[in-house]
């Protein structure tokens, strides 16, 4: 019934405030919503998308370029606004991402966040795990959209600077 009502869109411009508010609720704090900010004004390219439920900004998702296997995007942060949790927004804004990056041509994603969440949409610990990331373990892990995109590769990732302030 949530869902049916809400339009899972790019986002625009006029989001923005929006949008760093949501973020802002959903982790509680400010460092995603700087992140955002930083990413979504900054020179790389992003896959940015918003659950808009009546005209409010329930959920956000946003995929940044990352240096790595070639055409290769982060995906951080996803953040669902507190009151309007449990009803598939995440899932449905993560394969809407999904969806677009592949549309898109890109190779591969990669996050750092729980495995059994993010393993529902194919994303792999064992996959990323001979790829070099500041942040190593189980909770990094990688999703190919091409075959052997990071299975075949060898090398670091390397995450674009706005991330060095979360
Ligand atoms: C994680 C989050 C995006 C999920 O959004 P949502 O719209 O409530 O998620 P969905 O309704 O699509 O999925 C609900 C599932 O997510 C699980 N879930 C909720 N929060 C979770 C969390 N922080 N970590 C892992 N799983 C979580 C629920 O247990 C539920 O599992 P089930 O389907 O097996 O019952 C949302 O809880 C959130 O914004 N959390 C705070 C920010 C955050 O941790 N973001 C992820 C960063 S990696």
């Amino acid at each position: 019934m949530i869902l049916e009502k809400t339009a899972f869109r790019p986002s625009e411009p006029e989001d923005r405030l929006a949008i760093l508010a949501v973020q802002r609720r959903a982790f509680g704090g400010e460092a995603e919503a700087k992140l955002v900010d930083s990413l979504i004004s900054g020179p790389l390219p992003t896959i940015s998308m918003v659950a808009d439920l009546d005209r409010m900004i329930v959920g956000h998702i946003l995929l940044s370029q990352l240096e790595g296997p070639q055409k290769s995007l982060a995906l951080a942060p996803l953040g669902v606004d507190p009151e309007w949790r449990d009803f598939l927004i995440g899932t449905e804004l993560t394969n809407r991402a999904i969806a677009r990056a592949r549309d898109e041509g890109w190779h591969s994603i990669f996050v750092f966040g729980d495995p059994v969440y993010y393993g529902r949409f194919g994303f792999k610990s064992e996959l990323a795990r001979h790829v070099t990331t500041p942040y190593p373990g189980p909770a990094f892990q990688a999703l190919e959209l091409v075959q052997g995109a990071v299975a075949e590769y060898r090398g670091s990732v390397r995450y674009a600077d706005a991330f060095d302030q979360v």
